[in-house]
């Protein structure tokens, strides 16, 4: 709960600063954020300091207000590109019921879901507005209503699709969404559900 309402403190100043979306912040001092960030979490168990360590890409971020000049920008969009897998079939549309199903869920990563068989979910909505019967979404992110039919369903776009969730700064240099894929909060196969979600013909969010 304290690392979600961390999490949504966070969101709250970046949406404050500038419209949905964008990602303007106050230039900072990646150490001073560091500390920060380390003395909100004093009993963090040992296999959350990973989570608490700043990776290169967000200490690029943080030291340029989430906008990085060109030549940074790029360096980032290189090093998380090169960090992104594919599925070994080659195939990346999966289940979109299944899609559906992760981009509810929000399990997954807090220090009270214990459970080893319960998968992590992906919290679309908390961000985005995705199918028109689900009310209660986010708006952090834009909507992706209508997202495989506004774009004909291409199969580009669908691979396009699969790199934006598995690791969104490879697409958006200092992005606010989570990188999904690259810090393993969900599988390849999930990945492909969620494409689905938003690329397939029958998916609810292409009858909107
Ligand atoms: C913490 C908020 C947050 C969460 C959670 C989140 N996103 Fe995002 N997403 C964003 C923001 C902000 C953008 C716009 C900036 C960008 O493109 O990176 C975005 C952009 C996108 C885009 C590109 C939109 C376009 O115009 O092309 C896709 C696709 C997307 N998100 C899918 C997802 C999916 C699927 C999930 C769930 C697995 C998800 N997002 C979870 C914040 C979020």
């Amino acid at each position: 709960m304290r690392a979600l309402t961390f999490a949504l403190a966070l969101a709250a100043l970046a949406a404050a600063a500038a419209p949905a979306g964008a990602q303007q912040a106050p230039a900072a001092d990646p150490a001073k954020v560091q500390a920060v960030v380390k003395a909100a979490f004093p009993k963090a168990p040992a296999d959350w300091q990973a989570r608490l360590e700043q990776d290169a890409t967000m200490r690029e971020c943080t030291a340029h207000g989430n906008n990085p000049p060109k030549a940074a920008s790029e360096a980032i969009r290189k090093r998380e590109a090169a960090a992104i897998e594919y599925p070994p079939d080659g195939k990346f549309l999966g289940d979109w019921q299944k899609g559906e199903a992760l981009a509810q869920s929000g399990y997954g990563l807090r220090f009270t879901d214990t459970s080893t068989s319960r998968p992590n979910g992906g919290n679309c909505y908390a961000c985005h507005k995705l199918t028109r019967t689900e009310l209660s979404y986010g708006t952090i992110g834009p909507s992706l209503g209508n997202y495989g039919k506004i774009r004909d369903f291409g199969a580009e776009d669908a691979k396009a699709v699969y790199e934006k969730i598995y690791n969104s700064h490879a697409a958006f240099p200092c992005s606010l969404m989570p990188r999904f894929g690259a810090n393993k909060i969900l599988t390849i196969e999930q990945i492909k559900d969620l494409v689905a979600l938003l690329m397939s013909p029958e998916s609810p969010v292409n009858k909107e």
